[in-house]
């Protein structure tokens, strides 16, 4: 079986503004095949965010070695390294649309790594290029919104404008952050149903950072639950109980132990629910 990803003990640390370092991933061993679909979650801070980092490439680990299809990037030239970044596409957490461009601009950005400045701005009024926007608008259901100013659009129609961004190059394994996090919960399954599309009838691989507990143990069936930098959990959803979410959450700021209780008490039934 081929292998989308892989890390050996990766490290990776922060300076901080007072000197100090920060290790936000401690020693993560990781192996994701092509065309597996996991849902990483975990308390605020755990890594998610590093870790999504650390896949596409835009952060090198300090120790360990990440390797995107049997390739390490660390010994590849510059060109190379291009095409192997151009085989992950990622939608961030803020979604990074630029608002007063159309949706057909903003997908043709996800071109522009890949492509020189003049042919860059040329693409945006090529009707081949349209053609290719066009197409990833349609596979995403925002074809009909192809030439209304993004910031017209509702936050759900931007997060699929941000998917089809990543999906214009064709890319062999998709990453996102927090993917729902700004759309309201009636869309958000159906972002994540759609995200599982991709993967099931195109074969990419999906890493997804969430929140949302119940809509990972819903959707994926490879959870990857981190604390602290380390991998606490890998497992199946069915084999997910409450105790196990617990201790993942513990200490988080943003709740009182007994918040937590009562949120994962929720996160169990509406796992089930849907
Ligand atoms: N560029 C940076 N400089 C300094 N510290 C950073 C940087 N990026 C991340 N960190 C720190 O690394 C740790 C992990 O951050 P990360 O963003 O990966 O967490 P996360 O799990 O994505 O959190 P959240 O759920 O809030 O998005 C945090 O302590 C964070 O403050
Ligand atoms: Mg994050």
């Amino acid at each position: 079986m081929d292998t989308a990803f892989e890390l050996v003990d990766v490290h990776k640390r922060f300076r901080l503004a007072n000197g100090d370092w920060n290790e936000a991933i401690r020693g993560v061993s990781l192996t994701v095949r092509q065309g597996e679909s996991i849902a990483v979650i975990g308390p605020s801070g755990a890594g998610k965010t590093t870790l999504l980092r650390l896949l596409n490439l835009t952060l090198r680990p300090d120790s360990g070695e990440v390797r995107i299809n049997g390739t390490d990037p660390s010994r590849v030239k510059v060109r190379a390294l291009r095409r192997l970044r151009a085989r992950t596409g990622t939608v961030y957490q803020q979604h990074n649309l630029i608002p007063s461009l159309r949706t057909v601009h903003n997908i043709l950005a996800g071109r522009l790594s890949s492509w020189s400045i003049l042919r860059s701005l040329h693409s945006l009024i090529s009707p081949r290029e349209i053609g290719s926007a066009a197409e990833a608008a349609r596979k995403v259901g925002v074809l009909d919104k192809l030439w209304e100013r993004t910031d017209r659009l509702s936050g759900g129609e931007q997060q699929r404008v941000a998917i089809a961004r990543a999906l214009i190059q064709n890319p062999r394994h998709l990453l996102a952050d927090e993917p729902v996090a700004s759309v309201d919960p009636s869309r958000a399954d159906a972002l994540i149903t759609l995200l599982r599309e991709l993967n099931e009838s195109e074969g990419k691989t999906i890493v997804v950072n969430l929140h949302d507990v119940p809509i990972a143990l819903r959707h994926f069936p490879r959870i990857l639950g981190l604390h602290a930098g380390r991998v606490f959990f890998d497992l199946p959803p069915g084999e997910i109980k409450a105790d196990l979410l617990m201790r993942l959450y513990e200490g988080d700021e943003d709740m009182t132990e007994g918040e937590t209780r009562a949120w994962i008490d929720e996160t169990m039934k509406g796992s089930l629910a849907g």
